[in-house]
């Protein structure tokens, strides 16, 4: 099938109607209004993010509204001051207060995600006091620049890149945000143009819409780009796409090849990966492990950062004792965090080949002896080798170990893994997700 019919009917599920549209910028106004005849003199609201600009889903449900704060209030009393207005603005209404980088409230009963942000008043980037302060220019900067049409280009952009886990700067997906899938189709001009260049990218990438810079190169090494950069207009000093993790930029570059080989709609659906499949590639080769333990009540952002670092730090540890780790995978259900490992072996052989000195350096050869005194001992290609127990056979007693004596877990996890419970087997939910995941790079 050719690309734009897909496109056209993506976008009839995507794309809200003039009359949810309508709806949509109704009730974020009415939000705002009730706001902000809570607030103290001086303050006012705003709508931002995706409903401001005109690049939301269909069904996406999420308000932003932003309290302006005046410069002169501290810092400290952000919190107290939004969830003060927010109570008297919505006395029946549940809230929560939450922190990402920055406090915000969560305002319930909507029927949909509405947050409420402070940010600090300003019209020029070298006011900035927070990073949350740039959205507002962001929201200016895009409203100014996107053409109409291009508004349904970020929409495609975006449904492409949630269906594959691509979507969100969250620390949980590391992905791309709604303002950096603007500029990029501000870039590229349209959706199609945008994956058909990815389909060639050749590293460091550099994209500066506004110019700042004389050239790639010292937009390179300005940032120390390994991938890519996008320079923000707002801000010179900043990478929009700093959040995004290598993963994510290669997963999207291979799905950009595969769509544009093949343009169907199915890019746009997320469909659950078939049990029978599963079944069939965990019977075939599939020597994975699960990991799981109790999930601590801990923000998402700050979970996510130190899941992170304990799936590195498995790994590494696995692969210090000779496991060739293929993939791994990081899910939360429920109350619980699983960890998948896949790995080559189950099971290494008990001897480990230890290599000495060339047999030409005698003394050399005389003190490896000696280290090595209850060894069988070999000559390879001039030089000595030892064979040695190995210590750790299994992969999962590895695990084990790793649950005991791992140092340096990150703190917020600590107690939970010590109580992980390690299984051959895994939930099919999880099972499936991971296939999703890894597919990618079969079809
Ligand atoms: N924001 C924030 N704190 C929140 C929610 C949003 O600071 N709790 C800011 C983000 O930094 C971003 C803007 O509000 O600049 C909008 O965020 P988001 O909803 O993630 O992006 P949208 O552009 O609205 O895209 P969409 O909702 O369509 O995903
Ligand atoms: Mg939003």
């Amino acid at each position: 099938m050719e690309a734009q019919p897909v496109i056209k009917e993506v976008l009839k599920k995507v794309k809200p109607s003039k009359k949810e549209e309508e709806h949509e910028i109704t009730l974020a106004e009415k939000i705002k209004e009730t706001l902000e005849k809570a607030l103290p003199k001086n303050y006012s609201a705003r709508i931002t993010g995706s409903v401001a600009k005109g690049t939301f889903l269909k069904n996406s449900a999420d308000l932003d509204i932003f309290i302006l704060v005046p410069k002169n209030v501290k810092k400290e009393k952000l919190p107290e001051i939004v969830k003060t207005a927010v109570k008297k603005a919505f006395p029946k209404n549940k809230n929560e207060v939450k922190y990402a980088e920055h406090p915000y409230v969560r305002l319930y009963g909507f029927d949909r995600k509405v947050d409420i942000v402070p940010a600090y008043d300003i019209t020029f980037i070298e006011e900035r006091a927070s990073a949350v302060d740039r959205s507002i220019l962001h929201t200016g900067y895009i409203k100014g620049k996107i053409k109409d049409w291009q508004k349904d280009e970020v929409r495609l952009l975006k449904q492409f890149l949630k269906v594959h886990d691509l979507y969100g700067a969250e620390i949980r997906v590391q992905g791309f945000s709604g303002y950096l899938c603007e500029l990029l189709i501000i870039k590229y001009g349209d959706f199609i143009s945008l994956l058909k260049s990815a389909c060639n990218w050749s590293f460091p990438i550099a994209i500066d819409i506004e110019k700042y810079y004389q050239s790639d190169k010292e937009i390179v090494e300005r940032f120390r780009t390994q991938n890519i950069t996008v320079v923000d207009p707002v801000d010179k000093n900043r990478d929009v796409s700093a959040i995004v993790s290598d993963e994510v930029i290669y997963r999207f570059i291979v799905i950009a090849r595969k769509f544009i080989r093949k343009p169907s709609k199915t890019f746009f659906e997320r469909k659950e990966f078939d049990s029978r499949r599963v079944k069939s590639y965990l019977k075939r080769h599939a020597n994975l492990f699960s990991l799981s333990f109790n999930k601590p009540e801990i923000v998402d952002d700050i979970l996510w950062g130190q899941l992170r670092k304990l799936g590195k730090r498995i790994v590494k540890y696995l692969e210090d004792n000779d496991f060739t780790i293929l993939d791994y995978h990081i899910r939360c259900r429920k109350n619980k965090v699983v960890i998948l490992l896949e790995s080559l072996e189950k099971e290494l052989p008990n001897k480990i080949p230890v290599m000495g000195p060339q047999i030409i350096f005698e003394k050399h050869v005389e003190a490896f002896k000696k280290v090595h005194r209850n060894s069988v001992l070999f000559i390879k290609n001039g030089r000595m080798i030892a064979t040695e127990d190995r210590r750790i056979m299994k992969f999962e007693n590895a695990l084990k170990e790793f649950i005991k004596n791992g140092k340096d877990l990150p703190c917020y996890l600590q107690k939970n893994i010590k109580n992980s419970k390690i299984s051959s087997k895994a939930d099919l939910g999880i099972l499936k997700e991971y296939f999703f995941w890894r597919k990618v790079f079969r079809e």
